[in-house]
């Protein structure tokens, strides 16, 4: 069997792509179950492009297994874009969910709904066993809620309302957020690409 490593140690994201690549004949597994849990890169790059690709390629290095590797960043128009490629470090190096929800709905404060647009984009780097890389992307556009709402998910998940459904992605089960979400659309957009590496 094809083994795939996700150069990610995210259990919330780990589950989240190997339910979407469950139908393929492939070992999917995640860094941390090949002794790379320690293994980060320094996510410096301008974009999410490039972030995901330097992730992809660098345990590619490693390994010479197929490696998918995402990044993601949550883009508020109110906030041209904050906290964009920062997501993860929005109130600082060592951040928490919580911190970051809380300083973006302070930034957003009396802000009314309609003017709190946002969306989710993925980008996700396959690179094969030949070290060819390919791309793809997800986005959802949804609303940044007033107060944070459900207990599912990760991240800016509580406070992120999914356009039209009327519900944060922490109020969603898990293949509920998988169908609607950024990383769900990017990896199935990766489907046709793996199809080809595989051939
Ligand atoms: P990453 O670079 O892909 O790990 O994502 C950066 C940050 O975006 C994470 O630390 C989370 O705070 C946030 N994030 C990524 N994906 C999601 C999601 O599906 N829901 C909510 N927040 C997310």
């Amino acid at each position: 069997m094809v083994r795939v490593i996700l150069s990610s140690g995210n259990q919330h994201k780990i589950s989240e792509l190997k339910s979407i690549l469950g139908e393929f004949d492939l070992e999917v597994i995640s860094k941390n179950d090949i002794g790379y849990s320690e293994f980060e890169v320094e996510e410096d790059g301008d974009t999410l492009e490039e972030n995901s690709l330097k992730k992809a390629m660098e345990l590619w290095k490693k390994t010479g297994n197929i490696v998918i590797a995402d990044d993601t960043g949550l883009f508020v128009e109110y906030l041209n874009g904050e906290p964009g490629v920062y997501s993860a470090r929005y109130a600082g190096e060592d951040a928490t969910y919580e911190g970051n929800n809380k300083l973006l709905l302070e930034k957003l404060e009396n802000v009314p709904i309609v003017k709190r647009k946002a969306y989710f984009k993925t980008v996700v780097s396959i690179v094969d066993s030949n070290g060819t890389s390919f791309k793809v992307e997800g986005i959802c556009k949804g609303l940044i809620g007033l107060e944070p709402e459900g207990d599912n998910g990760f991240g800016y998940d509580p406070i992120f309302i999914v356009e039209g459904l009327n519900k944060t992605f922490a109020q969603m089960t898990d293949s509920e957020k998988n169908k609607y979400s950024h990383r769900g659309k990017a990896v199935r957009n990766l489907k046709n690409i793996i199809g080809e590496i595989l051939k």
